[in-house]
């Protein structure tokens, strides 16, 4: 057919648009040119160019396996510095994603993912403990409080290991290391090579953070194979597991690798999810009073049980449009497989990489109506939820799609749901500061800035 050329800022000869990246929040900077550029735009960068993409019509067309491939090329490609062929970060070719992701996928089913649930209620006791203390009086940052849950939750569920964030005000080594290590992956990506000799100490300072990550993990492995446990968890999988395709067990440095590709992936993107789902509720008084009526009329006073999490609908349809609005992973890398065609006239060369921009395809109009940009968990309700993705497949992709969509979405969906339930059970919340309005900041993945909130205990001190 026909093609025409994709539009996009010309930046400048060179640098491309280099200079016009927001370095403190780029998400913003690729908003700006979908809102200047539409359904699809180029950008150029020193040695590439990016394709973008922005409605669920051209989403749609991307997540056809048979014409493209998640690309590693940006901060993923960084990332595998630290944690190589993981899940995460493996290229769909790699032998050792098929023998992970075969191993581990009856490890993060419904039966192994109920049975984490103890392990998960005690942290998030635990977090309910700590601002029973605090009292109505002390704001509490509410990200980072979330994240010493998600990461806590992830340490216990997956290898029996206890940061214990709570306890101390300072984090864990692994913990400092993995965000350090985040943060100067995501920001390596954007200075060109030739840069690297200013840079040495950050560079002295990034391999020595990746060591701190890989020998925690190893000195993990090395206790639990001196002293062996029949605990369900993901380690055990993982040393026990055979792939029944090829008959292999993963080596100790693969499963060194995807532990930690556990806690990266899935703190963050866990933590955000709650952050931001506490500010909409704080925002939206209706849908907090439903929610609140949901758990109490199925938790009554009661201690939350893994049958009471699949009896909350209305929760599981604020995490859905929670995470509609606002993406913890805001972009999905992909690349063509072969020379292609997309939206009937843009040619996308073989191996060109294009990026779904979920913070603008979750707000698409054709899908969402006049509506698409305010907060309304009723469409999210199972009914509603299951006739849009009918009708509009791949609207709504926060998980991530087809063979490479999240591996840890139940793990995630449990854990958030009881936490959500405990906290409204126990607590009204409110912000610390009526005038907040949201803002995002971002490293690998978003979330709300400076958001602090005020929880006061609804049944008195206990
Ligand atoms: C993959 C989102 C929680 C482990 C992904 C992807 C997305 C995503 C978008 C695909 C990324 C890509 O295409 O490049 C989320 C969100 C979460 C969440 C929004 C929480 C709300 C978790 C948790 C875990 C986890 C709790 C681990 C226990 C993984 C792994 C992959 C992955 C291992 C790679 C899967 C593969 O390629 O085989 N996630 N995730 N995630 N996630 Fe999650």
């Amino acid at each position: 057919p026909e093609t025409v050329p994709i539009p996009g800022p010309k930046g400048l000869p060179f640098v491309g648009s280099m200079l016009d990246v927001n370095i403190e929040l780029p998400l913003s900077t690729w908003d700006g040119f979908a809102d200047e550029y539409g359904d699809i735009f180029r950008v150029n960068f020193p040695g590439r160019t990016t394709v973008w993409v922005t409605t669920q019509a051209l989403a749609h067309e991307l997540c056809d396996e048979k014409r493209f491939r998640k690309s590693i090329k940006n901060a993923l490609n960084q990332v595998r510095n630290g944690v190589h062929d993981g899940l995460f970060t493996a290229r769909d070719e790699e032998p050792n994603w098929g023998v992970a992701h075969r191993i581990l996928m009856p490890a993060f089913g419904p039966a192994s993912i109920q049975g984490m649930f103890p392990d998960m209620l005690e942290i998030a006791t635990q977090l309910a403990l700590k601002w029973a203390r605090h009292g109505p009086e002390t704001p509490i940052m509410v990200t980072d409080d979330f994240t010493r849950l998600t990461l806590d939750t992830l340490a216990l569920c997956s290898m029996n290991f206890r940061f214990n964030s709570y306890y101390h005000d300072a984090m864990h080594p692994f913990i400092t290391a993995m965000g350090d290590f985040l943060t100067e992956s995501g920001t390596r990506q954007l200075r060109p090579s030739f840069a690297g000799i200013f840079y040495r100490q950050a560079n002295k300072k990034y391999w020595e953070d990746i060591q701190v990550l890989r020998d925690t993990a190893q000195a993990v492995l090395d206790s639990r194979k001196k002293h062996p446990s029949d605990r369900k968890d993901l380690l055990t999988a993982m040393l026990d597991g055979i792939d029944p395709k090829t008959g292999q067990k993963l080596s100790d440095s693969s499963i060194i690798d995807n532990l930690i590709t556990f806690l990266i992936a899935g703190h963050e993107t866990t933590s955000g999810l709650l952050s931001f789902a506490f500010y909409q509720l704080i925002k939206h008084p209706e849908a907090y009073k439903r929610a609140q009526a949901e758990v109490d009329s199925v938790l009554g006073r009661g201690t939350i049980t893994v049958e009471h999490t699949k009896k909350l609908p209305y929760i599981s349809a604020i995490l859905r449009e929670t995470l509609r609005l606002s993406p913890t992973i805001p972009i999905i890398a992909l690349e063509a497989k072969e020379d292609t065609v997309i939206g009937g006239k843009y040619h996308i060369p073989k191996e060109q990489m294009v990026l779904l921009l979920l913070s603008k395809i979750h707000l698409d109009k054709r899908v969402y109506g006049e509506t698409a940009e305010q907060f309304v968990p009723e469409r999210m309700l199972e009914e509603n939820f299951e006739r849009l993705l009918k009708e509009f497949p791949d609207c709504w992709k926060p998980f991530g799609n087809g063979m490479r969509a999240c591996i840890g979405r139940p793990f995630a969906w449990q854990e958030a749901v009881l936490v959500m339930a405990v906290l409204l059970q126990n607590f009204d919340f409110s912000f610390d500061d009526p005038n907040y309005s949201l803002q995002y900041k971002q490293t690998l993945t978003v979330k709300p800035k400076d958001f602090y909130m005020r929880a006061t205990l609804r049944h008195g001190q206990t």
